[in-house]
């Protein structure tokens, strides 16, 4: 191990060395222990107390290896310069060397130790992030926690406002329908009243509005405009409730008089229900509903385009249906008659439109009374 004492190797690695002699004398060979111990001053040859007084009172071990009873004395762990700049083993090797019993061996542990601390200092860090780790963990725990049960209540609440929106609906459905029904209820009992004092017209509404619906339906009207016309057709006729019913069931011709009375039933009609809150236009439905697009209709006289297009399909469906069944004052045109009528006034008296689709319907086969 000593050959490696070449003085070449000696920083690389550490080490640094004197002779030492029987008498504890140490002899400087070069001048890199003086400088490593930074004692300049040093002779070159000195008591080894004077190098290292840390050996004070170990002079007895270290005879022993000059006297060869031993063959190494290591003192381990010594500190040196400001805030113990360097640290050191000394080593007391038995070894003949230039003449020489024994050398002193300084082997710098320094960097080892400095490593050693940083690496301590590394693992403290380390375990002082593992603790805040741990704090950290411990506090996304508890908000975990807290999360979870935020959520179970949030669930909890919407299963109960579920189920209250649930009642709720079920609640406004039946009220809805009960509405509904009650509305129905009112309009056939309006038709019926009419229909008692008229029964040649039994039934006429309930036809008018089924037909004028289907032309509705023919010409791609949309949902709620098709409910406004069914609705008003089941109505239309409600103002000849005013009429004397001698002048609705007298058979043969009607005097100038007698109806001029019946053609008050539009305005009769829309007196009747005017205050009637329906989500339609009813009432200004059923007061145009005799009112043609050459201005020759009552009860205004009014032309195409003042007329709604609902009361221009309730128009047609009326003559229809009218020609279609037998009144008191004549036997029933029959329905071929009837669409010969709409498309003799077709753009003249009835909207072009509306008779193509009555007609299709009829001759399609795709509408029929008698079927419904
Ligand atoms: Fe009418
Ligand atoms: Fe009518």
């Amino acid at each position: 191990m000593i050959h490696q004492f070449d003085p070449s190797l000696h920083n690389r690695f550490g080490f640094y060395y004197a002779l030492l002699d029987s008498g504890l004398i140490l002899h400087q060979d070069g001048n890199s222990l003086r400088e490593y111990l930074s004692i300049p001053e040093l002779p070159d040859s000195s008591d080894i107390r004077d190098a290292f007084p840390e050996i004070i009172g170990l002079e007895d071990d270290i005879n022993k290896v000059l006297s060869g009873e031993e063959k190494e004395f290591i003192l381990s762990g010594i500190n040196r310069g400001n805030q113990s700049t360097i640290c050191f083993n000394l080593h007391i090797i038995n070894y003949s060397y230039k003449g020489y019993k024994s050398i002193a061996v300084v082997h710098d542990i320094t960097g080892n130790l400095n490593s050693i601390r940083s690496i301590q200092q590394n693992r403290n860090e380390i375990i002082l992030l593992h603790n805040k780790l741990l704090e950290k963990n411990t506090e996304l725990d508890a908000a975990n926690r807290e999360l979870v049960e935020s959520r179970d209540e949030t669930r909890k609440l919407n299963l109960e406002l579920e189920e209250k929106v649930r009642q709720r609906t079920s609640e406004l459905k039946e009220s809805y329908d009960l509405a509904t029904r009650l509305f129905f209820q009112t309009v056939n009992s309006l038709t019926h009243a009419l229909e008692i004092r008229d029964p040649y017209t039994v039934g006429h509404q309930h036809r008018v509005a089924e037909l004028a619906a289907a032309i509705a339906g023919k010409m791609d009207l949309d949902e709620k405009t098709t409910e406004g016309i069914l609705i008003a057709g089941q109505l239309h006729d409600i103002g000849k409730i005013y009429v004397p019913s001698e002048f609705l069931t007298k058979p043969g011709v009607l005097s100038d008089e007698e109806f001029s009375v019946i053609k008050t039933h539009p305005r009769m009609g829309f007196e009747i229900i005017k205050d009637i809150e329906f989500p339609w236009p009813v009432a200004s439905i059923v007061l145009q509903h005799h009112e043609v697009i050459d201005g020759s209709g009552y009860p205004y006289g009014l032309t195409n385009d003042e007329i709604r297009i609902e009361a221009k399909i309730l128009c047609v469906a009326d003559v229809m249906e009218a020609m279609s069944t037998n009144r008191p004052y004549r036997i029933s045109p029959g329905k071929l008659n009837a669409i010969n009528e709409l498309v003799k006034y077709r753009s003249v008296k009835y909207d072009r439109e509306v008779v193509d689709a009555c007609v299709e319907l009829f001759e399609s086969g795709e509408f029929n009374w008698e079927n419904k």
